[in-house]
């Protein structure tokens, strides 16, 4: 049976609609993927780096290739965040992103890129380090750029 005009506008119709909600919902899901990511990215980091806090503080045996091992993770994962703060992601996930994110780019971009920097000196540093003397300086400015950013752009 051939459909009439007015059935078939009405079907193209909602099949728009519903294309639409599809598109509104893979927008959401792919923010909460990117919030989901960076969350992960950070929690790896701060897995890594409250260890070496420990034996900087003396709290923990300098161990010198567990802590070079940590600190080239550190530099590793530190590369990979960007793509965590593409734009789309300022919303979805509860996040303790601050939306100034988005609206002073250019001061996160130069704080996160600082940070790269201090835990690529950091990792270089550490791999010829013998003692915890040799990485206390080097740590405590890494330490210093991650709270330098969160003061500014992480909720508590
Ligand atoms: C350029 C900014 C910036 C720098 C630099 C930075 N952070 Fe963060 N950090 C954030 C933001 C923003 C969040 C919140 C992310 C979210 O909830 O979406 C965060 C979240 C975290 C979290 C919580 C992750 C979770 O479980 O949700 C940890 C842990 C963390 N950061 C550790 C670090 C460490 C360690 C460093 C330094 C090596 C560092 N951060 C450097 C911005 C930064």
């Amino acid at each position: 049976m051939t459909k009439s005009p007015a059935t078939v506008i009405a079907l193209c119709l909602s099949a728009g609609l519903l294309a639409g909600t599809a598109v509104a919902q893979n927008a959401q899901s792919r923010a909460d993927q990117l919030v989901r990511y960076r969350q992960s990215m950070y929690n790896v980091l701060g897995a890594n780096f409250g260890p070496m806090a420990n034996v900087v503080q003396g709290k923990a045996p300098y161990d010198a290739r567990e802590f070079a091992m940590r600190a080239e993770r550190v530099a590793f994962i530190a590369a990979m965040l960007p793509e965590g703060f593409v734009a789309g992601s300022e919303s979805g996930k509860p996040t303790a992103a601050r939306p100034e994110i988005w609206r002073d780019r250019a001061e996160f971009d130069r704080l996160l890129k600082d940070m790269q920097s201090k835990v690529g000196a950091l990792s270089d540093t550490a791999q010829g380090a013998k003692s915890v003397a040799d990485v206390k300086t080097a740590f405590v400015a890494a330490g210093q750029a991650c709270k330098n950013c969160h003061d500014k752009f992480k909720r508590d």
